[in-house]
């Protein structure tokens, strides 16, 4: 039997990952690059370099799995949301892509409301005007940038700018469509109503497919710069998150999803498209035909973990400084962590919103702080899960975990007990990469649906059940949700 392979086009880097027929990952290789920050607040990137690193990383992926690229039976595409590439009609880059982290278009999502209606925006997208999402960003080269916005003829999202190099079509899966407050959530489909209002040219934006649909093949020239075949069909994959969930598993209707890595991402898949009415949570298209998923965007979860010991603990092993935390009780004896570091986004879409420790005393050493601190990043997912269960989910009774913050035996509890639900982490930690191979697996037709494939390729390897402590969380939980309104009017004047 073949493999398949998947590209994950990042913001750090891009990787590729080779899978076999049983799901076991057999070559790994990434190559990294950075972003610009002309200003404050912008983040910036030059697509040449995906594709120079997809370049480099897809031979050295087929090496170390012992592979050639007449092995590969399908590629799956998956990378960073959000992101404006914008092209002319020869296909040539127009300007750096304006990427998902970047802060610049408040005015635009202003205008955005103002030109849809607020109401109707969340009702057709699923989801509220964001500074980070792709239709502001358009918005804001057609009042800067004169010259380019009439140069502009295409738009694409990052990885499928390494789609069109790879396979020479223009084209986008229905996740990463969600994510540009162009779509209309329940067609799966750009919405002719939000492009018209926003004078956005349909013939702009590339067709979307469903995440395991053939989108195209591996063309002679990419063949010759990759050592992938002539005729390698790739499909669609998915935006990054909607594939971590294939490669999860969290692929059927009410199967949810936590990860804790940087940010920290509470994901549900759905049967409908549901949204939450005042669009404090994403709801986009899943990387599943038919079916849609229901997401909230912490910025800082083990990324507060890393800011604690970087600032408090310099040098500590994370597995150390995790371990000594289940030493105190939970609740941290009263000590709360707010995990606002990087401004917030779901459930709190407040950039200015900042960090905070409330109810410090003598008795609190540093082990008390670092048990905060997760304790704080379970209760800004568990806000998330809440808003997904008052928007119509069904309460998981189970969890998939997954990220960083999930190898740690005292974070893993800490989340069962907050969250109230078994929390089963999968054997395999390759994320969304692992994810657009498993589409690629349907694509070749290796399994008839995503959750054939699923079932067959995904195990869970540990699990946590929620234990004695969830009521004196639950108690915790309420002292947290109190703190970010009465805090909010500082943190402006901050
Ligand atoms: C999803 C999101 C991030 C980016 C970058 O909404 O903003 O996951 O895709 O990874």
């Amino acid at each position: 039997m073949g493999v398949v392979l998947g590209i994950d086009v990042s913001t750090t880097a891009t990787k590729a990952i080779v899978i076999d027929g049983g799901g076991a990952v057999l070559g790994v290789a990434s190559s990294g690059y950075g972003f610009e920050q002309p200003r404050p607040r912008w983040a910036e990137q030059g697509p040449a370099l995906w594709w120079a690193a997809a370049q480099d990383a897809i031979p050295r992926a087929l090496a170390a799995a012992g592979r050639t690229g007449d092995d590969v039976d399908a590629i799956g595409l998956t990378g960073q949301m959000h992101g404006l590439v914008l092209l002319d009609a020869a296909d040539e880059v127009v300007r750096p892509a304006i990427l998902w982290n970047d802060q610049r278009t408040a005015a635009e999502c202003d205008a955005i409301r103002a030109a849809v209606g607020p109401r109707r925006l969340v009702e057709v997208t699923g989801n509220d005007a964001l500074p980070g999402f792709t239709a502001p960003k358009l918005a804001w080269v057609r009042a800067h940038e004169p010259a380019n916005w009439a140069r502009a003829a295409r738009v694409l999202l990052p990885k499928d700018y390494v789609r069109l190099r790879l396979a020479g079509v223009r084209a986008t899966d229905k996740a990463d469509g969600s994510g540009t407050a162009l779509f209309d959530l329940a067609a799966r489909d750009w919405s002719p109503e939000v492009l018209g209002a926003l004078g956005i040219d349909p013939a702009w934006m590339p067709p979307a497919f469903e995440g395991p649909e053939v989108t195209g093949a591996v063309t002679a020239a990419a063949a010759a710069a990759t050592g992938l075949r002539e005729g390698t069909p790739v499909v669609a994959g998915g935006g990054d998150q909607a594939a971590n969930a294939v490669g999860v598993g969290a692929v059927v209707p009410g199967r949810v999803a936590v990860s804790v890595g940087t940010s920290g991402v509470t994901f549900a898949a759905t049967d409908r498209p549901l949204f939450e009415p005042a669009g404090r949570l994403h709801a986009f298209c899943h990387a599943v035909p038919g079916r849609w998923h229901l997401m909230s965007v912490m910025l800082s979860a083990a990324g507060s973990l890393r800011w604690f010991r970087d600032a408090l603990a310099p040098g500590e092993p994370f597995g150390d400084l995790a371990a000594a935390a289940g030493e105190v009780p939970a609740g941290s004896d009263g000590l709360l962590f707010l995990p606002y570091l990087s401004g917030e986004r779901s459930p709190h879409p407040d950039p200015l919103a900042r960090g905070a420790f409330v109810g410090l005393t003598l008795a609190h050493d540093r082990r008390h702080l670092t048990r905060a601190v997760m304790e704080g990043v379970a209760f800004g997912l568990r806000d998330g899960l809440d808003l997904m269960v008052a928007a119509g989910m069904p309460r998981p009774e189970r969890i998939l975990g997954s990220g960083g913050g999930t190898a740690s035996p005292v974070w893993r509890q800490i989340l069962a007990d907050v969250l109230g639900a078994e929390i089963a982490t999968p054997a395999t930690t390759e994320g969304a990469a692992y994810g657009a191979a498993v589409l690629a697996a349907v694509g070749a037709g290796w399994f008839g649906t995503v959750q054939a494939a699923t079932d067959a390729l995904v195990r869970a390897a540990t699990v946590a059940e929620p234990g004695p402590d969830a009521s004196a969380y639950a108690a915790a939980h309420d002292r947290y949700r109190e703190l970010y309104p009465a805090l909010a009017p500082t943190f402006r004047r901050l």
